[in-house]
């Protein structure tokens, strides 16, 4: 196979995992990463700025732009102009719509970019049509946050399915914690191809802690903050309504306030605004940006979330997650201690809130635990094993 005058060499086999390279040029090689929506920016965005200043290889930016908003409000934060843009959100898209017109689109940039390899991070949409459309064409791809499973096909949905498939597509797997590495083991992906790196959202995090946040979000009367996010499908209609009624219950309870940044989606918006809309002491406000949202998750005194980043960041800053999910793919945080499973399930977000809202020792338990996500490094960890893969020849140290 020949790509930009160097000669590859890749074979790659499931059973075997042998990755291959050979025959060197002296040209940069080029790496494309995509990303779609607000969390894949938000992690590959230090990755991104990293290995440009690292300068060994030529980075080019796409964003298919599954999320428009979102995406373009994280980009800004992080400096980055991507240099294509498919511009590919439509609202109220659909998953078949979305997935049949991101494939023919990232093709194309593949025809005309002839990357040495591609990185994506996650598990959306975008992240399944790049890696399909990688391996029509035969290029290398590597996976950033490889590796989580919840085990259950709808949960989340499509996002647990979307997982698989690009693990089996994939040719560099980057494993955040050894969990998911072991979870990639079973499922036949040969060792030689993962490696654990930590979770570049850490590294995104500590990026934007160091800038001046704004103080927009500081508890108003000494009153504690509960911080929300909630997006996923498998919560849309009742499951979001149950936790709509358990944020009015919190605030009518206790002296509580709270901030919920309400996602575009608009089946979220809906529900949301039907029950919580013009409720005393819950304030719902635009999408924040990245330095918006850090800096209330630094003001709050507790968040509720179904999002997996949040999780993720959140023991960074010392603060307890009540996870509105069943189920997490996550579970590295609960077994921290950083994080509560409650489910979308109204008495026990109710339950669990008021036993860290009333109990200084029982928060303080949680909001000591360490964060088991990473360390900050995990871009470096990445960039050094595409380096190697790319210019070297072989991914091990
Ligand atoms: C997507 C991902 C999900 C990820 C989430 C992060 C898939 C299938 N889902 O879910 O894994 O956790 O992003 O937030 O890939 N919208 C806007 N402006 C925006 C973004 C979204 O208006 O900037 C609205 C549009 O109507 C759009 C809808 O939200 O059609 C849904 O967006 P989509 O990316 O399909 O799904 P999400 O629920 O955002
Ligand atoms: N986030 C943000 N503004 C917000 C809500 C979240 O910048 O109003 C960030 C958050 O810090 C995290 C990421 O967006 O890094 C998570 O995105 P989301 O919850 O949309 O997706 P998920 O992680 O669930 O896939």
């Amino acid at each position: 196979m020949y790509r930009n005058g160097t000669r590859y060499n890749i074979e790659q086999s499931q059973t075997q995992g042998v990755l291959l390279f050979m025959g060197m040029s002296s040209k940069k090689p080029t790496i494309l990463i995509t990303a779609g929506t607000r969390p894949e920016a938000v992690k590959v965005a230090p990755l991104i700025r990293l290995l440009r200043e690292q300068g060994w290889a030529r980075v080019r930016v796409l964003a298919t732009a599954q999320h428009r908003e979102l995406l373009d409000q994280v980009f800004e934060f992080f400096e980055i102009k991507p240099d294509i843009d498919l511009n590919i959100m439509q609202p109220e898209q659909s998953l078949p719509d979305l997935t049949g017109r991101l494939v023919p689109a990232i093709d194309r940039v593949l025809s005309e970019e002839q990357p040495d390899i591609v990185l994506a991070q996650g598990d959306t949409t975008t992240v399944m049509a790049t890696a399909l459309a990688c391996f029509y064409r035969q290029i290398p791809f590597g996976h950033v946050e490889a590796g989580l499973r919840t085990g259950r096909k709808y949960y989340p949905f499509p996002e647990e399915v979307n997982r698989v498939l690009v693990s089996r597509l994939g040719d560099l797997h980057f494993a955040p914690t050894m969990r998911s590495r072991d979870n990639l083991l079973r499922e036949g992906t040969h060792e030689s191809a993962v490696v654990v790196t930590g979770n570049t959202v850490i590294d995104a995090l500590l990026w934007a802690i160091e800038r001046d946040l704004p103080k927009t979000f500081e508890p108003v009367d000494g009153r504690k903050m509960i911080l929300v996010t909630a997006h996923r499908r498998e919560n849309f209609g009742a499951p979001l309504e149950s936790i709509c009624a358990a944020l009015c219950d919190l605030v009518e309870s206790r002296d509580v306030e709270v901030v919920y940044p309400v996602h575009p989606n608009p089946k979220v918006v809906e529900t949301v605004e039907k029950h919580l809309k013009d409720k005393p002491r819950i304030r719902l406000v635009s999408p924040l940006d990245y330095a918006e949202f850090v800096a209330a998750m630094k003001a709050s005194y507790l968040i509720l979330t179904d999002s997996g980043g949040v999780q993720e960041e959140a023991p960074s800053l010392g603060k307890p997650v009540l996870v509105l999910r069943d189920e997490t793919e996550r579970p590295e945080g609960v077994e921290a201690g950083t994080a509560c499973i409650v489910g979308p399930n109204r008495e026990r977000i109710i339950e669990k809130a008021v036993e860290l809202i009333d109990h200084a020792d029982a928060y303080d338990r949680v909001a000591r635990a360490c964060n088991p996500y990473g360390d900050g490094k995990a871009s470096t960890r990445i960039a050094d094993v595409i380096q190697a893969f790319l210019v070297k020849g072989s991914i091990g140290a």
